[in-house]
């Protein structure tokens, strides 16, 4: 089953959909002039976007929760590739932070001239893959995701949302941008999330007191951003995003993956993944993180 044209752009060998996505909005993100103090959130589709737009207003802005709780995601950490950034670009406040879904090569010639920060948040590719097949269930504007073994062949075939996963993680491991990327998963972020805020202040150099981090901690956990209406994507048409199919803020674990896989579907998905990502000098956990398992007592 190919993806529709009606529903998808083309852009450079990768499927964009075309609801958020237009020929000038990709030309405003090619020559858009990202400044030194500019911070982007760099995810492939599924992997933590939404929560990086709630954690960093709040690690810019000190904890202060008046950002994520009066402007919706998508303006207030918009995604470079996207139609909105050209409307709320020139009120962005400063240091600007925005996300992008795209691989490192179709980043703007402005990321290499400028001092901008990236962080990269990964997740496990299994659970990315659920994630998205219940997001195809919902959005209006993707395709039908079909069986869910049928997505998974199209996932791995990358004829999916921003092509292919691995190609996708592989392009960001490989930057010339020094110590101006931070990786971050999207595991770590469910295990220890104030830990995770630290880091993130920490690489953005902006301290952040104890009351502070609580604060964000609180902000961003999953049950809060659940009925946070500037973040769960309930001010979204039900026509476009119907939560009532499946919630944009759906689970927030990791690991759900156990409860769609069939062994062999496990099997092929693992072989193809690790396949791919054999030339890689990374150890299968930093690519493919799973939770420890619980000690033995
Ligand atoms: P699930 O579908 O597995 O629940 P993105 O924002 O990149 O589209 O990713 C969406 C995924 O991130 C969804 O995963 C969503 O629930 C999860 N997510 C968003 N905010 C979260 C939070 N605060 N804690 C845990 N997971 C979160």
């Amino acid at each position: 089953m190919e993806a529709s044209e009606e529903k998808y752009l083309l852009h450079r060998g990768l499927l964009l959909p075309r609801e958020t996505h237009t020929a000038d909005s990709l030309t405003f993100a090619h020559e858009f002039e990202l400044r030194d103090d500019d911070i982007l959130a760099v995810t492939y589709p599924k992997s933590g976007t939404t929560w990086m737009q709630e954690v960093l207003p709040l690690v810019l802005n000190g904890g202060d929760l008046t950002p994520v709780q009066t402007i919706p995601n998508w303006d207030r950490v918009p995604w470079l590739e996207e139609t909105r950034l050209a409307i709320v670009a020139e009120r962005l406040p400063t240091p600007r932070a925005l996300v992008s879904h795209l691989p490192y090569h179709l980043m703007p010639k402005s990321l290499d001239s400028s001092k901008a920060k990236v962080i990269y948040v990964s997740r496990n590719p299994k659970d990315v893959m659920v994630s998205s097949y219940h997001f195809h269930k919902m959005a209006s504007f993707l395709d039908d995701p079909g069986t869910f073994h049928e997505f998974m062949d199209k996932f791995l075939q990358g004829k999916v949302l921003f092509g292919k996963w691995t190609d996708h993680v592989k392009s960001w491991r490989h930057t010339e941008l020094g110590d101006r990327i931070l990786y971050l998963t999207y595991e770590e972020m469910v295990q220890d999330l104030r830990g995770s805020v630290r880091r993130v202040s920490d690489f953005l150099g902006r301290a952040l007191d104890e009351e502070a981090m609580e604060r964000i901690a609180a902000q961003c956990c999953f049950n809060n951003m659940k009925t946070n209406c500037m973040s769960n994507y309930s001010l979204v048409p039900q026509d476009i995003m119907d939560n009532s199919k499946s919630p944009f803020l759906r689970k927030g674990v990791t690991g759900d993956w156990r409860n769609h896989f069939s062994a062999e579907q496990e099997a092929q998905f693992s072989a193809v993944i690790s396949r791919e990502m054999e030339a890689e000098e990374l150890s299968s956990s930093l690519w493919c993180p799973e939770p420890s398992p619980p000690a033995h007592q």
